[in-house]
C-alpha cells in the first residue's frame, strides 16, 4: 500500500501508510485484563487442538495424486538466502520470468510504452500501475487448463514519484504543487485492473495480444453498475451520477478473488486517500470520519469533481466496495456489489459451503478493524451460469468477535437486529452497509491487527488470516486474538469452522504464527519457535493455496524490512504436523517492493507472483542509496535496468526447470 513519507531514519518503524489516519475510536473488546487468564486455558485447548488436527491428517495427506509429507516439511525447495538489493530472486531449480510490466502493450494497436510522454489514451491500453491481485480462469471456460487462461490483474495505486520525470512525492502539505491535470488522468487511467489472456508453449508464458477478452478497467472512463441494499438509495448518489445505480471507476483495487462461477472479485480498499474537502457541513460527517475520509493522497480532487467533495459531497459513498468483473465478457459492466458491506476491502476470497451457500471472506485493512464474511442466501448451482449472476447481491455480512475461550462467533450485519435500528442511524440495510464499520462497531467487533488476505483453504475447510502488523496498539488494548502490544511483524489466525460449515455463526479459532525474531523476547517469542533457515519472516499480506493444500504467504513490511533484515518475498508455511509454523523464502523482492499476488495454474507447474511498487519503500533504508527513489533517481530500475526506464511494477511467472510442479 501507499507509505507515508515519514522522514525515517534506519531501523526505526516507517511501515503502515495511514499513519494519519484517525484509527478506530471504538473501544470494542480491550480485553486485556483477561488474557492472561485465557492463556491459561488456551494452553489446555491447544492440546486438545493438536490431538484433533493429527488425528485428521494421520498419515500421509494424499491430494491430486501426490503427497504432502505429514510429519516433515512438505516444501522441497531449498531456501533463499534473506537479504536486499536491487532484483529478485527465486529458489535454485526455478526460473522467475517478467511476463507484464506497467505500460506493457495489451492491445495489437496499443501504443509503445514512452514514460515521458505518458497520456491516459495510451495507459488505458497498457497494463496498468502496482499489479496486486493476481486470479487465473483457465481457458477455455471449465477446461481446468493450466497452459492458456486469463489473468485478472488488479492496479492498486500509483507512485507519482516513480511514473513522472522530475516529479518528488507530492502531498497535500504542498497542494500537489506540481500534479498536472495530464498527470492525474494518467493515475487514473493506471489504476482498476486488467483482464489478459496468456498461453505457454515451450514452456514460456506470453501475452496473447489479440485476444478477444484482453480489457482495462480504469478510475478514469469505466461505467460501474451499484446493485445490491445501497444502490439507487439518497445516500448513494452524487452530483455526477444521480441515480446512485451507476457511477464511474475502480479505486486501490487490493487484493480480491475469484468466485466458483469464473468472476473476478475487485476489492476497493484505500478509497479515502483519493478524496478532497471539507466535511465540516458535510451530511455524510460522522460516516466519512469512521473511514478517514477524505484521505487527500492524491491531487485528484483538484482536477475530478467527484474527488472533490465539496463538489460532490457524497461521491465517497460509491467507493470502497467488492466490485465483481465477469472476464469472458470484455463488455460486460462490472458491478459493485453492496451487499458484502463497505469498508476497506483487501481482498475477497471464496468458498462453497457444504450447502451449496457461497461464502467470502474479507478483511478491512486498518489497525483496529474488523474481520467480515458474508454468506449468500441462494445457492451456487455448476449446471447454471445465469443462476449464479447475482447470488452476491442477496445474503448476510457478518463481522467477527473473537473471545478468550478459543471461539469466535460471527455477528450479522442485519438491519433492525440488535443496535442496528434508526435509532443509532440505521434506518434500512442500505445504511448498515454504507457505514459497515460503525454497524460492526456497535455489535463489539474485535478490532484487529490489520486485516488483510483472508483464505479459505479448499482442501480441508480451515481459513488463514493474515495480520500484517499494528504498532499502535497498547498494552491495554490488547485482546484474545491480537494479544501483542505494539505487535511490528503481525501474526496468522486460523480459523476451524465446525464440520468445515462456513455459514456456521460461531468457529474456534487459534494461531498459526505469531512473527518476529523467535530469539528476541522484546518481540515476543513466535507461537512455534521453529523457523526458517535464514531468519524469520513479518508482515503477511496475500496468501494462497497450492492444489495440495499447502499455504504460501508474500509479506509487506513497508521501511520495516530494515528491522528482519530481508526484503518482501514468498514464503511457504506448514499448517500442519511437526513442523506447523516452520517456513521457508521461495521468491525475493528488488528493494522497496512488497510481492503480491500469488497464485497457481491447476497444476501447480506455474506460479505468477505480482512484483508491486519496486523503488518505492525504505530505499531510505538501503545502504549505499539512501533516500527517496524517483523516476530520474531510482534505488533500483527492475526489471529492465536501462537507464532511461524507470521502475516497472510487474508480474513474475515462475516455474520449475524441470517443468514439474512447484516445491514438490
Ligand atoms: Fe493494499 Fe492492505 O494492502
Ligand atoms: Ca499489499
Ligand atoms: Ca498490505
Ligand atoms: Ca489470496
Amino acid at each position: 500500500m501507499r507509505e507515508k513519507d515519514s522522514s525515517p531514519s534506519r531501523g526505526k518503524l516507517t511501515y503502515e501508510a495511514s499513519e494519519d489516519i484517525p484509527v478506530n475510536p471504538t473501544s470494542n473488546a480491550t480485553f486485556g485484563e483477561i488474557v492472561q487468564r485465557r492463556f491459561n486455558r488456551r494452553e489446555v485447548l491447544r492440546g486438545t487442538l493438536a490431538v484433533t488436527a493429527m488425528g485428521a491428517i494421520a498419515g500421509p495427506i494424499a491430494f491430486g495424486g501426490r503427497q504432502a509429507k505429514a510429519n516433515g516439511p512438505a516444501f522441497t525447495f531449498t531456501e533463499i538466502e534473506h537479504g536486499v538489493d536491487t532484483t529478485h530472486h527465486v529458489a535454485p531449480g526455478y526460473k522467475a520470468e517478467v511476463l507484464l510490466r506497467w505500460g506493457d502493450p495489451l492491445f495489437p494497436d496499443s501504443p509503445a510504452f514512452d514514460p515521458r510522454n505518458q497520456s491516459a489514451a495510451a495507459q488505458l491500453k497498457q497494463f496498468g500501475y502496482n499489479n496486486d491481485y493476481i486470479g487465473f480462469l483457465p481457458l477455455p471456460e471449465g477446461s481446468g487448463a493450466s497452459d492458456r487462461g486469463l489473468l485478472c490483474v488488479n492496479h492498486e495505486y500509483t507512485n507519482e514519484e516513480l511514473m513522472f520525470p522530475g516529479i518528488e512525492r507530492q502531498d497535500r502539505d504542498r497542494e500537489f504543487a506540481d500534479m498536472t491535470k495530464e498527470m492525474v488522468e494518467v493515475e487514473m487511467a493506471a489504476h482498476g485492473g486488467t483482464v489478459v489472456e496468456v498461453r505457454k508453449s515451450g514452456g514460456t508464458w506470453a501475452v496473447v495480444l489479440d485476444s478477444q477478452y484482453n480489457r482495462r478497467i480504469s478510475a478514469y472512463e469505466t461505467p460501474i453498475k451499484i446493485s445490491g441494499p445501497a444502490a439507487g438509495h439518497d445516500r448513494m448518489k452524487s452530483a455526477q451520477f444521480a441515480s446512485g445505480n451507476y457511477t464511474i471507476g475502480t479505486i486501490n483495487n487490493c487484493a480480491g478473488g475469484m468466485t466458483p462461477w469464473g468472476t473476478y472479485l475487485m476489492a476497493e480498499e484505500n478509497f479515502h486517500g483519493y478524496f478532497w474537502g471539507d466535511i465540516a457541513n458535510n451530511p455524510e460527517k460522522v460516516n466519512y470520519e469512521r473511514y478517514g475520509v477524505p484521505g487527500q493522497w492524491y491531487a485528484w480532487g483538484k482536477y475530478v469533481d467527484r474527488f472533490n467533495l465539496e463538489k460532490d459531497p457524497r461521491s465517497a459513498n460509491q467507493f470502497g466496495w467488492i466490485v465483481e468483473v465477469d472476464p469472458l465478457d470484455p463488455n460486460a459492466t462490472p458491478i459493485k456489489r453492496t451487499a458484502l458491506g463497505r469498508f476497506k476491502h483487501e481482498g475477497a476470497e471464496t468458498i462453497v459451503n457444504g450447502d451449496g451457500r457461497v461464502v467470502i471472506y474479507s478483511g478491512d485493512d486498518q489497525r483496529f478493524d474488523y474481520l467480515y464474511k458474508f454468506v449468500t442466501e441462494g445457492r451456487y448451482d455448476p449446471g447454471n451460469k445465469a443462476a449464479n449472476r447475482d447470488l452476491l447481491d442477496k445474503g448476510t455480512l457478518y463481522v467477527a468477535r473473537f473471545d478468550d475461550d478459543g471461539s469466535a462467533t460471527w455477528l450479522p450485519l442485519v438491519h433492525g437486529k440488535g443496535p442496528l435500528t434508526a435509532a443509532n442511524g440505521f434506518k434500512s440495510q442500505a445504511d448498515v452497509v454504507i457505514e459497515t464499520r460503525r454497524a460492526a462497531d456497535l455489535l463489539g467487533a474485535t478490532p484487529m491487527d490489520r486485516p488483510e488476505d483472508v483464505q479459505p483453504n479448499p482442501r480441508n475447510g480451515k481459513v488463514y488470516v493474515m495480520l500484517t502488523n499494528n504498532s499502535k496498539r497498547k498494552a491495554d488494548q490488547v485482546n484474545a486474538a491480537n494479544p501483542r502490544p505494539e505487535n511490528l511483524f503481525g501474526h496468522i489466525v486460523e480459523l476451524t469452522p465446525p464440520d468445515g460449515d462456513h455459514a456456521a455463526e460461531k468457529v474456534t479459532w487459534d494461531f498459526l504464527v505469531k512473527c518476529g525474531d523467535p530469539s528476541k523476547a522484546e518481540v515476543g517469542a513466535t507461537w512455534n519457535p521453529k523457523t526458517s533457515e535464514h531468519g524469520w519472516f513479518a508482515a503477511p499480506d496475500n496468501c494462497t493455496f497450492d492444489s495440495l493444500g499447502r499455504l504460501w504467504i508474500s509479506t509487506d513490511q513497508g521501511s520495516a524490512w530494515s528491522l528482519s533484515g530481508t526484503a518482501d518475498g514468498l514464503f511457504g508455511i506448514e499448517t500442519e504436523g511437526e513442523t506447523r509454523a516452520y517456513s521457508k523464502m521461495f521468491f525475493r523482492v528488488p528493494v522497496g517492493a512488497e510481492l503480491c499476488g500469488p497464485i497457481f495454474t491447476p497444476d501447480d507447474r506455474s506460479l505468477f507472483l505480482a512484483v508491486q511498487h519496486p523503488a518505492s519503500d525504505g530505499t531510505k533504508e538501503f545502504p549505499g542509496f539512501e533516500r527517496r527513489s524517483t523516476f530520474d533517481d531510482a534505488a533500483t530500475r527492475w526489471p529492465d535496468f536501462k537507464d532511461d526506464m524507470p521502475p516497472r511494477p510487474s508480474v513474475v511467472v515462475v516455474t520449475k526447470d524441470d517443468g514439474g510442479p512447484i516445491a514438490t
